[in-house]
């Protein structure tokens, strides 16, 4: 089973603002959606608070396994699997047969994973000051950085973004 990161970050680091994203990009959302879905079954790994930011509309999120991480041994949802910890995020997706396992966010789950993974997708969004949670701290020199599409901001778009896969050098 593939394990795969996927991040939308300012040119700071930034990745939400009050709980939420901090901008709407559409090209992002539709590469969000093609990557994780892709043709295979898969699924996610967030945490508890990007999935109380989900709108009703995407949560959860369709054609995926969604496994939500909280501490809270209370917490259930019928369209969700609940991890306590880390290990048992990857068990679940392992035993439900998953092609591949994007961590989704946010923050907290990202740093709990980055050792984890051997692909980052980044999609660099060239504004700074976007918001008050971070990307944690990661040693870029350990990973080599593919550049795929640089896009400029339009009508859909707030700005213009870079996307790029970084894999373990
Ligand atoms: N730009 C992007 O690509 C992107 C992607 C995703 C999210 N975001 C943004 O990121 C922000 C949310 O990030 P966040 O860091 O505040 O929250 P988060 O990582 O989404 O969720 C944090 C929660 O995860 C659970 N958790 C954390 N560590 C755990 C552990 N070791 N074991 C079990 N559960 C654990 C806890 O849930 P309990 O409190 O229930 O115990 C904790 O409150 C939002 O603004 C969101 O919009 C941005």
């Amino acid at each position: 089973m593939k394990m795969a990161m996927i991040v939308a970050m300012d040119e700071d680091g930034c990745i939400g603002h009050q709980g939420d994203l901090p901008w709407r990009l559409k090209s992002d959302m539709q590469r969000f959606k093609s990557l994780t879905e892709a043709d295979g079954f898969n699924a996610v790994i967030m945490g508890r608070k990007t999935w109380d930011s989900l709108p009703d509309s995407f949560r959860p999120l369709p054609e995926r396994i969604n496994i939500v991480m909280s501490r809270d041994i209370n917490w259930t949802h019928d369209e969700a699997e609940v991890a306590l910890y880390h290990g048992r995020a990857i068990e679940i997706a392992y035993a439900e047969g998953c092609d591949e396992c994007w961590v989704i966010g946010g923050a907290q789950i990202y740093e709990m994973f980055i050792d984890r993974v051997e692909e980052i997708h980044v999609t660099t969004v060239h504004t700074s000051g976007s918001g008050d949670v971070e990307f944690p701290e990661w040693n870029r020199s350990e990973w080599m950085e593919t550049v795929v599409e640089k896009l400029d901001a339009d009508a859909d778009n707030a700005h213009a973004t870079t996307y790029s896969i970084w894999t373990k050098a």
